[in-house]
């Protein structure tokens, strides 16, 4: 191992196991950031580390860090701050902060929380456990933000603990829509898409490794491709390619961009099984006037039109939309034409947010005018219609029989599996019998709808007797 060393810093003689090189890591922020700590984490399981649940146990403590909204940045500080006094126990402690808010804020980072070592941007994450050996053999502070660096992910090595049924992948990542609002194009850079070849060369080992599942990720997935030469493959014909490695079962997708929506994507929907048929399609708003002042590059009805398509192709598609209320200008009429549209498109699933004026975008510059009670209203009114919203899409499933794949036992309930229909509907099985619950694991089964709940479908196995139709 590498040696700990750091100039102001002299060993205390009880060098016990809490030495021993660990890490903690807290994530904020989307899937990509959950992602990204995860690639993170194998690079120190890699160099021999462990992962510990708590700060306390810990020899390197990071945050993957979001900027999307005032509040996930304030989060990160408030974390910071309670590091405090163990920092000034243990001063060989390496506190790294990542991602979106290290690459926004650089060294202003260590400015406003100088216990920080280590500041490491959205793509240059892969080189932590050097950076953090550094910061040790020099006992200075680094920040490691770079804009030209390109982030290098080819190589993923084995987890010891081998892998899950399910793996994320991410084939693009950055942004080169600038939705005014939006700080992510900032943080994370221009569209970087990564050649097929790699990512067929991915997932076939990963596949290899037992993974069953994939889902595709990027901040926008269906721009993948764009921004490669020539003739090079977009997200429909990465998903043909893709759906032809045998033991690999389903393809997910998160998230992606209306104005992508191509007629090639609608077919690969019709087409191709292995895709899921549940589709995170942020829509933002339902008023042209305010998704013309975010820059969306579509109008509500130009949404219908996509959804239409894309529902011809695949009758069995779900959706998912990210709503922003309270944008600068949104009147009650805009925010009504909001309702409208979640209500004639039946989403499966809302995220809601309130606008948050995030420097460094265009609509910064101008007055954040929908007061935090109005923002909070409509905030509540589109998250119940969006409940009601999830209990009509359920409900059609009442009395009949769904198929689902199991992915785990619930928490809260011992004797409950949860499974998901391949449109990504949420199904919750009771099986009391132990060995049965560990042997369905993964298993595709098929359910009996009792009763349904926004959250889903509750049921009970059935169970085919020989004889019975396949
Ligand atoms: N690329 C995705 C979204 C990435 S950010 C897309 O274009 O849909 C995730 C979500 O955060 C966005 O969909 C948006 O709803 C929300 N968001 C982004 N910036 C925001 C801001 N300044 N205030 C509130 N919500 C914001
Ligand atoms: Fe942000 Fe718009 Fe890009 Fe999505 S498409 S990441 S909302 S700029
Ligand atoms: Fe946040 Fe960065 Fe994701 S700003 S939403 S962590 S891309």
């Amino acid at each position: 191992m590498t040696a700990i060393e750091r100039s102001d810093w002299t060993p205390p003689q009880d060098l016990g196991e809490d030495l021993a090189p660990s890490v903690h890591l807290v994530t904020f922020g989307c899937q990509m950031n959950k992602y990204d700590s995860e690639l993170v984490l194998e690079r120190f399981l890699a160099r021999g580390y462990r992962v510990t649940e708590r700060p306390e146990d810990a020899s390197v403590v990071l945050f993957n860090t979001c900027s999307v909204r005032e509040h996930a940045e304030e989060r990160v500080y408030s974390h910071l701050g309670a590091l405090k006094d163990l920092k000034r126990e243990r001063p060989e402690l390496v506190i790294g902060v990542v991602g979106c808010m290290a690459q926004r804020e650089g060294a202003r980072v260590l400015k406003r929380a100088p216990l920080v070592d280590l500041v490491v941007g959205t793509r240059e994450f892969p080189q932590l456990p050097e950076l953090v050996d550094e910061v040790r053999s020099t006992g200075r502070a680094r920040v490691a933000v770079a804009e030209e660096t390109s982030v290098d992910v080819a190589e993923r090595p084995a987890t010891p603990a081998g892998r899950q049924r399910h793996a994320f992948v991410a084939v693009m990542r950055g942004c080169d829509l600038n939705c005014t609002y939006c700080v992510v194009p900032k943080t994370r850079g221009r569209v970087a898409s990564r050649p097929a070849e790699d990512l067929l060369r991915e997932v076939r080992s990963l596949v290899e490794q037992g993974v069953r599942e994939v889902t595709l990720l990027g901040q926008t997935v269906n721009s993948y491709g764009y921004d490669l030469p020539g003739r090079a493959l977009k997200l429909a014909g990465l998903i043909d390619r893709l759906a032809e490695i045998d033991a690999l079962e389903r393809i997910h997708l998160v998230t992606s961009h209306p104005a992508y929506v191509t007629p090639d994507l609608i077919r690969v929907f019709a087409e191709q099984p292995k895709l899921s048929r549940y589709f995170p399609l942020p829509v933002q708003s339902g008023s042209d006037a305010v998704l013309k002042r975010m820059k969306r590059g579509y109008t509500s009805g130009g949404y219908r039109e996509r959804v239409a398509a894309l529902r011809a192709a695949a009758p069995d598609l779900e959706l998912c939309s990210d709503w922003i209320v309270g944008f600068p200008g949104e009147t009650d009429a805009d925010f009504e034409q909001s309702e409208q549209l979640l209500r004639e498109i039946g989403f499966l699933h809302s995220y809601v947010f309130k606008y948050s004026p995030r420097p460094d975008t265009a609509a910064f510059a101008v007055a954040d005018d929908v007061p935090e009670e109005v923002k909070k209203e409509r905030n509540q009114r589109l998250l119940h219609l969006q409940e009601e919203s999830a209990t009509a899409r359920y409900a059609r499933f009442a009395g009949g029989v769904v198929s689902a794949r199991v992915s785990e036992q619930s928490e809260r309930f011992p004797t409950r599996l949860m499974a998901q229909t391949r449109s990504g509907h949420q199904v919750f099985l009771e099986e009391p019998d132990a060995g049965q619950r560990a042997a369905l694991l993964g298993a595709e089964v098929r359910v009996r709808v009792a009763r349904f709940t926004p959250f889903g479908l509750y049921g009970e196995r059935v169970v085919e007797t020989a004889g019975s139709p396949a």
